[in-house]
């Protein structure tokens, strides 16, 4: 537990490379162990989630090595099929270890997932298609106890494309015997990173990144070196954080082509914008423009976890957003401590409208989500006085020593454990 304080009105801006993704890192973790093999990443970010799901891998019998950004995973002798009640009580990807699991040792046991409360979060569409791919499943006392003596492909149909259901079912299909379909499947780019990072170990998978992907089980996988690709959440977070500032930053590592909806808002804000090969370069307009309406959605739709970020930035638009939020129902928990520090805007269910402001004034806040305490933090680096911003076990499972990344950008921020 911890708080950050912040003297807000400095710009930030400067230039900054972005980390490995949080929401690539965390489902391909879970892959290694369908590998039954060595396997390196590099470009890790060290934050509170990827060290959770080492603790996972670890207790699993894994062999875990973490060298700077890089970790090894041997997953050749897997000792255990439960994953530690611990880790399955804070982290939601903690799920995707049963696909995983399943896959490699035919049989799994698990706690319901935890994570941040932005909604229900159920995981019924991941438990029906296991079922239609000859998963067992019993239901005790909230524990999940799964066995698959024969995994066999399936045509599936999601109801909604949840990006950890796809992730969870091309875990299993990729060992499960036969053809599986997955069709309306979610179609974010950690889905194409998956299935990059799977292929790698011999999957075959095709059509990832489209409504349809198709998975040809395989026998065995094996071990394979991978890259963790750019963390876009992230890259959004540091230009909404320039931006909010009035300044100018360039993100390395940062790729348009992932980003376009999250440009596109900026955009109609007024922020000039310039992608080239190394990265994207962003700069904020004398005041943002807000006159429009947003709309969160899967991808290639405005992401959820852009929406708290933009709504801070909003907060100081001249004109009136409209956003809804239309994936989790309960993730305008920041909006009450947005107003605490100047911000007017007025809920209606799962929409909010957004009437600009002149300015922000430095407060006390409580974060209660990752997103939600991002967008507090950056709200408090443009309010003028000095905020606390609590919630920062929140910010630490996304976002590496963000205090010190927002130091050496121009800011001031500390991080008080
Ligand atoms: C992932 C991301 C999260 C992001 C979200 C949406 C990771 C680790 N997390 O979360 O950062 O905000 O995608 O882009 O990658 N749903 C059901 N039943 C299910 C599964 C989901 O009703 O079985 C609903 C959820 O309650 C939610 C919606 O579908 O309303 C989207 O959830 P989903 O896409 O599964 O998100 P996550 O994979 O949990």
């Amino acid at each position: 537990m911890g708080y950050y304080t912040v003297e807000g009105g400095r710009k930030i801006g400067g230039e900054y490379t972005v980390h490995g993704s949080k929401n690539a890192v965390l489902p391909i973790l879970a892959a290694t162990l369908l590998a039954a093999d060595e396997v390196v990443l590099e470009n890790c970010p060290l934050i509170s989630d990827f060290y959770a799901s080492l603790e996972i891998l670890k207790s699993l019998g894994c062999s875990v090595v973490l060298e700077g950004n890089t970790v090894t995973v041997d997953s050749v002798h897997i000792s255990s099929c439960e994953i530690p009640e611990e880790q399955v009580s804070c982290m939601r990807s903690s799920i995707l270890y049963l696909g995983a699991l399943l896959g490699r040792k035919k049989e799994a046991k698990l706690g319901h997932p935890g994570g941040c409360v932005i909604g229900k979060r159920p995981i019924d569409l991941h438990l029906r298609a296991f079922e239609k791919m000859g998963v067992e499943i019993t239901e005790k006392d909230n524990i999940f106890f799964c066995k698959s003596p024969k995994l066999l492909g399936y045509d599936i149909y999601l109801e909604f494309p949840s990006v950890g259901a796809t992730e969870n079912i091309l875990l299993l299909a990729v060992k499960a015997e036969g053809t599986t379909v997955i069709h309306n499947a979610a179609r974010e780019p950690e889905i194409i990173w998956l299935a990059k990072f799977l292929r790698a170990c011999g999957a075959e998978i095709y059509g990832e990144g489209s409504p349809t992907i198709m998975i040809e089980g395989v026998r065995k996988l094996h071990g394979a070196y991978f890259s963790i690709p750019f963390d876009r959440i992230e890259a959004g977070t540091f230009l909404c954080a320039s931006a909010i500032t009035g300044g100018e930053i360039y993100l390395y590592g940062a790729e348009k082509q992932y980003m376009e909806s999250t440009l596109e808002i900026l955009d109609q804000m007024g922020c000039g914008q310039r992608a080239d090969e190394n990265g994207i370069f962003l700069q904020a307009p004398k005041r943002i423009l807000s006159d429009f309406t947003l709309r969160t959605g899967p991808y290639p739709a405005f992401p959820t976890d852009m929406q708290p970020l933009m709504m801070s930035l909003l907060t100081l638009g001249k004109g009136t957003c409209m956003i809804s939020e239309t994936v989790f129902e309960a993730r305008f928990r920041h909006v009450n401590e947005l107003c605490k520090m100047g911000a007017d805007i007025r809920m209606q269910g799962q929409n909010a409208a957004v009437f600009g402001v002149e300015k922000l004034y430095a407060a006390e806040v409580v974060g209660t989500d990752l997103r939600g305490t991002a967008a507090l933090l950056l709200a408090s680096l443009a309010a003028e006085g000095k905020s606390i911003v609590h919630g920062a076990e929140y910010m630490e499972r996304g976002y590496e020593k963000i205090e010190d990344v927002l130091t050496s950008l121009g800011g001031k921020v500390h991080l008080i454990s």
